[in-house]
Parts: structure tokens; C-alpha cells; sequence
């Protein structure tokens, strides 16, 4: 897969990114920043900034297009620089998969890489989030090794949320 940050051409792409999202009817995108309630511009230039100069609350962080023979797969969030606080409630790492591109490995292969990527950055141990009725979300990061550390309901949605530790 190929992995970069979004640049203004990507506009057209990511609009049918998030289509396919509405169409299936899923009225939120993992990853994606806020980029739904964004003008485009100003969202391309935040995370541009994001990973170069980074965010007073966020530190630097990354969000990756990724793609596979041309094709947006999905989005990754790798925010390694996450203060402690901001850690345990949303991970270090998000990501998402085209609804079309779901059960073919995508996220597992994604979520590879941003434990690379975290690694090469100093860190030895992230934290990632879910559901924990988001069954495809904890396969995926228990098959990257994922111990489960913490559980909590969540506010929103009185849904409960799962916290994992991978020892990278
Ligand atoms: C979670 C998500 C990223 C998984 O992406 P994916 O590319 O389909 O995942 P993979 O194909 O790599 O599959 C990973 C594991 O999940 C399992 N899985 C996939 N879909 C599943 C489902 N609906 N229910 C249960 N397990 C599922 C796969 O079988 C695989 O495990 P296995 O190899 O042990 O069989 C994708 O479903 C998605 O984008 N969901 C919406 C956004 C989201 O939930 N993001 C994560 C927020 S924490």
C-alpha cells in the first residue's frame, strides 16, 4: 500500500470517499479529522501543519491516505505525540476502511504500518481505542497483538469502550 498525506488535488477523491460512507449509510468517517464539517483548504493545511510543526493539544501527528493500486482504502490516524491524558480516551492510532474494501485485510496491514511508524518515532507502547461491540475494529488489533487493559462505559451512545496496549 501507499501511504501520504492528503494535498489539495485529493478533494474529488475523498468526497467519493466519504459518499460511499453516507451510501452505506454510516453518517460518520474514522480518521477523518473532521473533515465532513471542513472547508477542504483549511482541512488540508491542518494536517499539514499537524505533522509538521503539530498541535498544542495533539502534539504532531500524522493522517495517511492509503492507497492500493490507485485506489483510497482508507484513512489512518497515527498521533504519536498524544499526551497521556488524551491517550486513554482516543488512542494513539485511528483508522477506517472504504465500506467496499472491508474484509480484505486492509485495516490489519494499515494498522502494520502505524505501529512501524511508531516505532521509528521512539515509542515503545501504544494504546489503541474501540467499541467494544466494534467486533472487526478489536479482531484487527488483537491480531497485532492487542492486550486488553482497560474498559469503560463511554458517554456517548452509553456505548462501553475497550482500551488495548500493543508493546511494540
Ligand atoms: C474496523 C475496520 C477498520 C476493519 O477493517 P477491515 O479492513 O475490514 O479489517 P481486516 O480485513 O483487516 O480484518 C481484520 C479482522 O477483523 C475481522 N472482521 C472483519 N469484519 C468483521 C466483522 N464485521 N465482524 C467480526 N470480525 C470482523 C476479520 O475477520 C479479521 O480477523 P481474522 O483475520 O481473525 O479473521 C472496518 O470495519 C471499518 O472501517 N469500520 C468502520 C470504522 C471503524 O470502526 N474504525 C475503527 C474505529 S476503533
Amino acid at each position: 500500500m501507499i501511504y501520504r498525506l492528503p494535498e489539495i488535488s485529493d478533494k474529488s477523491i475523498l468526497q467519493e470517499y466519504m459518499q460511499e460512507h453516507y451510501d452505506n449509510k454510516e453518517n460518520s468517517v474514522s480518521a477523518s479529522l473532521g473533515l465532513p464539517a471542513s472547508e477542504y483548504t483549511d482541512w488540508v493545511e491542518k494536517i499539514q501543519r499537524n505533522s509538521l510543526v503539530g498541535d498544542e493539544q495533539w502534539g504532531k501527528s500524522l493522517l495517511y491516505l492509503c492507497f492500493d493500486n490507485n485506489k483510497l482504502i482508507g484513512l489512518l490516524s497515527i498521533r504519536y505525540e498524544l499526551p497521556e491524558n488524551l491517550t486513554k480516551i482516543y488512542g494513539d492510532i485511528g483508522y477506517g476502511v472504504r465500506p467496499s474494501e472491508r474484509n480484505k485485510g486492509y485495516a490489519t496491514t494499515m494498522l502494520h504500518y502505524a505501529l512501524s511508524v511508531c516505532k521509528e518515532k521512539g515509542m515503545d507502547n501504544v494504546l489503541l481505542g474501540c467499541y467494544k461491540d466494534n467486533l472487526a475494529s478489536a479482531a484487527t488489533i488483537k491480531k497485532s497483538g492487542g492486550m486488553l487493559v482497560n474498559e469503560n462505559d463511554n458517554y456517548k451512545e452509553g456505548r462501553v469502550s475497550q482500551y488495548y496496549s500493543i508493546k511494540l
